[in-house]
């Protein structure tokens, strides 16, 4: 992951690097000297991260459109030898009372953006790993993929299905010299949950512990409180099912 097989810095890619968890991403990757590109959607969230760290290459791209992430790898590759570290961390979630899903317009959104960009991402990206290998692949979970909270169901099953992705592309870039890590956090300080009352880990603290997790190759780390849950589901899943949902 240091960039030593190529001259010059080690190189990353952010997606959802406009905001929270990506962002903080961003700042700690340029802080080591990674030239870092970030995508997101919206231009102008783009432009104050720019502004902010302007030595960020800010790319717009909707992880959910594979073929404008395929563009965005082909920039890439046109400046760059390979890639040290993809970081797939573009996500979103929507409160959702199953109850009353049919009045629901859009039931899968999470899936597309946090399940299919994921895919598209790390598919469009693999060329660009396997050439700085070893590399490393960081995707962003929730502890909520282990354990699902009712208040947001299809974020839960989305990042279920991420986990399980993580695991078998573990298995399979191994031998490639590509490392795997998934982070799943607890409730982090970030605009998305900022309606939310409770204790919320601050989203550089995350990224420290995933950067150093990732740089020794470690699997899975749920950090902050969430590092009780996968000990608690497999001793009591319907304790800390009871748990999560009152959380
Ligand atoms: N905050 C938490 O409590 C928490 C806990 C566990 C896991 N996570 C995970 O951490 C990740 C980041 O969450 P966050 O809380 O930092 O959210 P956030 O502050 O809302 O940031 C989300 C970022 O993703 C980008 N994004 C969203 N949809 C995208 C798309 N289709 N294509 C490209 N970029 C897209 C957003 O930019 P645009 O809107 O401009 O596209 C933004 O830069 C997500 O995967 C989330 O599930 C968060």
């Amino acid at each position: 992951m240091t960039g030593s097989k190529r001259a010059g810095a080690p190189v990353a890619i952010v997606s959802g690097g406009s905001s929270g968890i990506g962002r903080a991403f961003v700042e700690a990757l340029l802080d080591q000297d990674y030239v870092v590109y970030a995508c997101g959607r919206d231009p102008s969230r783009l432009d104050r991260l720019a502004d902010a760290c302007p030595d960020v290459r800010a790319i717009t791209c909707d992880v959910t459109d594979r073929s404008a992430v395929r563009r965005f790898a082909a920039s890439v590759a046109r400046e760059r030898d390979g890639i040290d570290l993809l970081i797939s961390n573009a996500g979103g979630s929507r409160e959702v009372d199953l109850r009353v899903m049919d009045r629901c317009p859009d039931l899968t959104s999470e899936m597309r953006v946090n399940f299919e960009g994921a895919v598209n991402l790390i598919a469009e990206f693999l060329p660009l790993l396997k050439r700085a290998a070893p590399s490393a692949l960081v995707v962003v979970g929730s502890g909520y993929g282990l354990v699902p909270s009712p208040r947001v169901p299809l974020y839960s099953a989305s990042k279920a299905a991420l986990h399980s992705l993580a695991t078998t592309l573990r298995h399979d870039l191994k031998p490639l010299g590509i490392t795997v890590t998934e982070v799943c956090p607890p409730v982090v300080d970030t605009p998305s949950v900022r309606h939310r009352q409770v204790a919320k880990m601050p989203p550089e603290r995350v990224v420290a512990q995933t950067l150093k997790a990732a740089s020794k190759g470690v699997a899975t780390i749920y950090p902050g409180k969430a590092r009780f849950l996968p000990l608690l589901n497999r001793l009591a899943p319907s304790l800390a099912q009871r748990i999560v949902a009152r959380t």
